[in-house]
């Protein structure tokens, strides 16, 4: 390949003075990351580039089948069921992909789930299941094909055939501060869900402070760009813009975020995760066809959550995935202490992501991606946003290791909310949704 360094120096010049990638040269670019033949210079050069240029929609295109052909699709020719996924952003106690996949399982579908880890101050829905003893996440092609037969659903991780230069660039960006581009979060997860071979896909755009988008406008262009980024890549997509100002549920952390998801696969769980679960579920099942209407759909999945099928799918997927008993009772942290109100007011949040940095602090989070976690620790809140709270009652119970960073979460959650002297007034869960129309320019 001797033009090679000629073909690398022209792109990266080309997209340095703000120019269009042409999809050849894309594609090249990216298989070469997926061999391991550029150097980091030369991708972190083209991803500043594209950081501080943007891309035009069609060259977003070409750059996003370029993602995907750098690796395999998986082979779900062998499944009958119209294959759905839901991805969200993420957010604090944001646990809705657990029960919503088997749900959507129950309800006929299947559901080739590649999912993420946590990173800051949200915890990552892979992080989650392994506080199941025993199941993993790290499947092979062969494993995720098995799953899915006796359950209908799986959850785990991106494989190495999977988009692999998204895998490559995305831990890049990570180490270089280059992660929030909306041109290159949106190829990194639509090449992916592209790559499970499916025919339609919800998103579940997160806004607020605990989210990595805060302002409105900033989610809305990001999802309006990936709706369309899937549609032009095969798979119908919608959107939901949905709050993420307070905790989803009363639970965060990772074996308190199962137990959580265990009740709402019971027919039990807080009102808005069930609600949010339902929502989602509902859009997917009538664009899959499964519902005549989105009603339809929605009212099939609070049946599944209430008549034990989807917690069967449940079982069956963790079981499947390595756990030896799916209905055992996880490991819980051996000590608890209560956090106390101050003073009267009402509950607020002023700013989320602190009350996921005080899960982090009890060392329920990770501040670099190989740091290990301690899934039994977190906050079980007693208290929604708006509710009237007394001098000395207990607003959470934090449960810890032998006090292990404590004081650190007491102090965060101090810091990121408030006891108001007036009631908040309500923010409902659902802001809008986002359907496929032409592009707005990035
Ligand atoms: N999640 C991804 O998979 N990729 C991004 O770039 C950001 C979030």
């Amino acid at each position: 390949m001797t033009d090679t360094p000629f073909r690398l120096r022209d792109l990266l010049r080309t997209k340095r003075d703000g120019g269009v990638l042409g999809e050849a040269d894309a594609h090249w670019f990216l298989k070469q990351v997926a061999l391991g033949a550029v150097g980091e210079a030369e991708q972190v050069a083209l991803l500043s580039s594209i950081f501080f240029h943007g891309m035009e929609s069609g060259e977003l295109e070409g750059w996003t089948r370029g993602m995907v052909a750098s690796g395999d699709v998986l082979d779900l020719s062998g499944f009958e069921q119209p294959r759905v996924d839901k991805h969200s952003t993420g957010g604090v106690g944001d646990k809705v992909s657990l029960p919503l996949a088997p749900a959507l399982a129950a309800a006929g579908c299947v559901v080739p789930m590649i999912s993420g880890r946590g990173l800051g101050h949200t915890g990552g829905t892979l992080d989650k299941l392994e506080a199941i003893p025993g199941v993993r996440t790290d499947l092979d092609e062969g494993e995720i094909r098995r799953v899915l037969q006796a359950a209908g659903c799986v959850i785990c991780a991106q494989t190495e055939s999977i988009a692999p230069a998204d895998r490559a660039l995305y831990a890049l960006r990570d180490r270089v501060e280059l992660v929030e581009s909306l041109p290159l979060i949106s190829s990194s997860i639509v090449s992916k869900k592209v790559a499970e071979d499916i025919d339609a896909l919800v998103l579940d755009v997160k806004v607020g402070t605990g989210s990595f988008l805060v302002e409105e406008a900033e989610a809305r262009a990001v999802a309006q760009t990936m709706v369309n980024l899937a549609g032009a890549a095969g798979v119908h997509a919608t959107a939901r813009l949905t709050r993420m100002g307070q905790p989803l549920g009363l639970s965060i952390g990772h074996t308190l975020e199962i137990e959580e998801s265990v009740a709402v696969l019971k027919g039990e769980g807080p009102a808005d995760l069930v609600e949010l679960v339902t929502l989602l579920g509902g859009d997917l099942l009538a664009a899959a066809g499964v519902a005549a209407s989105e009603e339809a759909g929605r009212a099939t999945i609070s049946g599944v959550l209430r008549d034990g099928t989807a917690l069967d799918r449940f079982e069956r997927m963790i079981a499947a995935q390595g756990a030896s008993d799916p209905q055992a009772p996880l490991e819980q942290a051996p000590d608890r202490t209560q956090w106390i109100a101050s003073r009267d007011g009402y509950l607020d949040f002023r700013n989320l992501r602190d009350v996921g940095l005080a899960v982090a602090a009890l060392g329920g989070g990770r501040k670099n991606a190989e740091d290990q976690i301690d899934h039994a620790v977190g906050i079980v809140s007693h208290r929604f946003r708006g509710d009237e709270v007394r001098c000395g009652d207990a607003i959470a119970t934090i449960h810890h290791r032998a006090g292990a960073g404590l004081e650190e979460c007491l102090r965060l959650l101090e810091r990121g909310t408030s006891l108001a002297p007036d009631a908040p007034s309500p923010q409902p869960l659902v802001l809008e949704r986002v359907l496929p129309r032409p592009t707005i320019s990035p």
